[in-house]
């Protein structure tokens, strides 16, 4: 078992963007599991799969060979031979992933992907179950959220910057209500685990929560005598 931090918490929080930076300054192996979801998801739009048809989503999740490669410390999702990081960044696809990852063989399996690499490698891992499920003995837990509306404007001004048109409203209702989804859900709800820090960067920069987070990092590393 390497070394393992977990951060969870829900859509827009900015863990991506967190878990990046902190994986290069310390040489982990940065794990993005939504990047999975995504790519199961978007696997399911193009074969037509209704969200809510549970029978073929059990069927077509078999189907799919999701494996993840890293080009230039890149987290690259390959779908069936074929790489679909630059497909899977839409609303459409992430919608469909909170939708699609309730189902229990979608989770199973890429569960088992996602603690095969903490199990050869130190790693930062980004999603909702980390903690209390997939890594529940992480070295160090991250719950990091913000509110809805702080959530939304940083993903309205992401996607901006990419060239897509979309709506504020828009992006916050979608993000209320995969919350609403992602929380609720019967197998492996987002929520905080008993032993993970909470972080709200609601008011903070990214350089603050950075800090926020190394030093919790630093901290557990120096007792375990690891620096
Ligand atoms: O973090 P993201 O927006 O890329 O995740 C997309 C969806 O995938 C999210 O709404 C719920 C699901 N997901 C999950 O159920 N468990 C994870 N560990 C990561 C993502």
């Amino acid at each position: 078992m390497g070394y393992s931090v977990a951060i969870d918490g829900p859509a827009g929080a900015g863990k991506s963007t967190i878990a990046k930076q902190i994986a290069r300054k310390l040489d982990f192996i940065y794990v993005d599991t939504g990047a999975m979801y995504r790519a199961m998801a978007y696997y399911l739009l193009q074969n037509h799969v209704d969200a809510s048809d549970t029978a073929a989503i059990d069927v077509k999740c078999r189907e799919a060979d999701i494996r993840i490669r890293y080009e230039n410390k890149e987290q690259q999702v390959w779908l069936n031979g074929e790489n679909v990081n630059g497909m899977i960044r839409t609303e459409e696809v992430g919608n469909m992933a909170s939708a699609s990852s309730v189902n229990p063989n979608v989770r199973a399996k890429l569960v088992e992907l996602q603690r095969k690499m903490a199990e050869t490698d130190n790693v930062i891992m980004d999603g909702r179950d980390i903690g209390t499920t997939v890594l529940p003995n992480a070295d160090v837990k991250i719950y990091l959220t913000a509110g809805s509306h702080v959530r939304a404007r940083r993903r309205y001004e992401e996607l901006k910057e990419k060239g897509t048109i979309c709506d504020l409203e828009t992006i916050e209702r979608d993000i209320i209500e995969r919350d609403e989804r992602d929380m609720n859900r019967e197998i492996s709800p987002l929520r905080q685990a008993e032993d993970a820090v909470l972080v709200d960067s609601s008011d903070m920069t990214v350089e603050e929560v950075l800090g926020t987070i190394e030093e919790v990092i630093r901290e557990d590393r120096g007792r375990k005598g690891l620096l």
